[in-house]
């Protein structure tokens, strides 16, 4: 499976695509890299490489990829195609890939944040195998100058069915592994997803209204009562969607620690905000509350967020923080 282009010692390295040149693209891209994985950034421009500089722990590097237009019908042979897109990007973005990704069976893996993105590329690709990868690093653009890797949250890898083998899995979770990164295989990603869903609800709905580092809400008294709200409704709808007990406070625990080795982030939700671009309320919020009104669930906390999450299109921010 793997790609032959570069090489080390005489050494054929893995190659990976990556859709998407936000902040997660990037810094999946600069982590594969370190990796020794090979990369190939897949985008509408028709240039043949990309770069970004990265800040890390106060020290700036250049990440350079070569890059190729997406329908470009010469895609290489991927070991997978790592799906960085918003969620409400994916199926577009993913549309121009679709013959080629299924003639030559590249395992997709996907990196976005909130619930409903599997089942839209299940319905483009009935039988590639599809990977979650559930990740809550926290990363955002320095006046669009540089990328800021502002904390390393863990990462998981599973699946939402039966479409990849256990072999596949171990090879494309050794990889991620050599990353250096903190890497979970699990068996069980419906469960993180749903506890990054809430992270997210928490997290990402403050932080954009009030528009603030995700830390700036560890001192805030409010924000806590609103995450007990928001976890409160969340939890009942979590119990019945996974058929198991969810306890309240380790949820509330994992959104603490999320926030706490994120503080310096801004987060997506937020990110989006200051950027006057859409964002993924849809795909978090209103997915939970989706699902709260298919239980014949109250969640008003939930329900008012979802609205006032979705900003105008008028309402453009004139400054931002940095
Ligand atoms: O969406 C985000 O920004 C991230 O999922 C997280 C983990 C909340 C960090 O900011």
């Amino acid at each position: 499976m793997a790609s032959t282009s570069q090489t080390e010692n005489g050494r054929n390295l893995p190659k990976w695509g990556i859709l998407g040149a936000g902040a997660m693209g990037w810094l999946w891209t600069y982590y594969l890299q370190r990796a020794k994985i090979d990369t190939l950034l897949l985008q509408r421009q028709n240039t043949s490489s990309r770069e970004c500089i990265i800040q890390k722990d106060k020290i700036f590097e250049n990440c350079r990829t070569s890059a190729m237009k997406s329908d470009n019908p010469s895609l290489p042979t991927l070991e997978a195609l790592l799906v960085a897109t918003k969620a409400y990007s994916v199926r577009s973005a993913l549309l121009p890939l679709q013959e080629t990704l299924i003639k030559k069976q590249i395992p997709i893996v996907l990196l976005q944040n909130g619930l409903g993105v599997f089942e839209e590329v299940r319905e483009l690709f009935p039988e590639q195998p599809i990977l979650i990868l559930s990740t809550s690093n926290g990363a955002y653009w320095h006046e669009s100058a540089f990328l800021k890797i502002t904390g390393i949250g863990s990462s998981y890898l599973g699946t939402l069915d039966n479409s990849a083998p256990k072999s596949l899995k171990n090879i494309l979770f050794k990889r991620l592994e050599a990353t250096g990164l903190p890497v979970v295989l699990t068996d069980n990603i419906l469960k993180q997803l749903w506890g990054k869903l809430l992270v997210n609800c928490s997290i990402n709905s403050l932080s954009a209204l009030w528009l603030c580092r995700n830390g700036d809400l560890l001192d805030n008294p409010n924000s806590k009562q609103i995450w007990k709200r928001i976890v409160h409704e969340g939890v009942e709808v979590m119990r019945l969607e996974l058929q198991q007990e969810v306890e309240p406070l380790e949820i509330l625990s994992l959104i603490d620690q999320v926030a706490y080795k994120t503080s310096a982030n801004y987060s997506s939700m937020c990110e989006d905000r200051r950027r006057n671009r859409p964002n993924e309320v849809d795909y978090i919020l209103g997915y939970l509350v989706r699902k709260a009104h298919h239980h014949d669930l109250s969640v008003p906390t939930l329900e008012t967020l979802a609205e006032l999450l979705k900003f105008p299109a008028n309402s453009s921010l004139e400054q931002t923080p940095n």
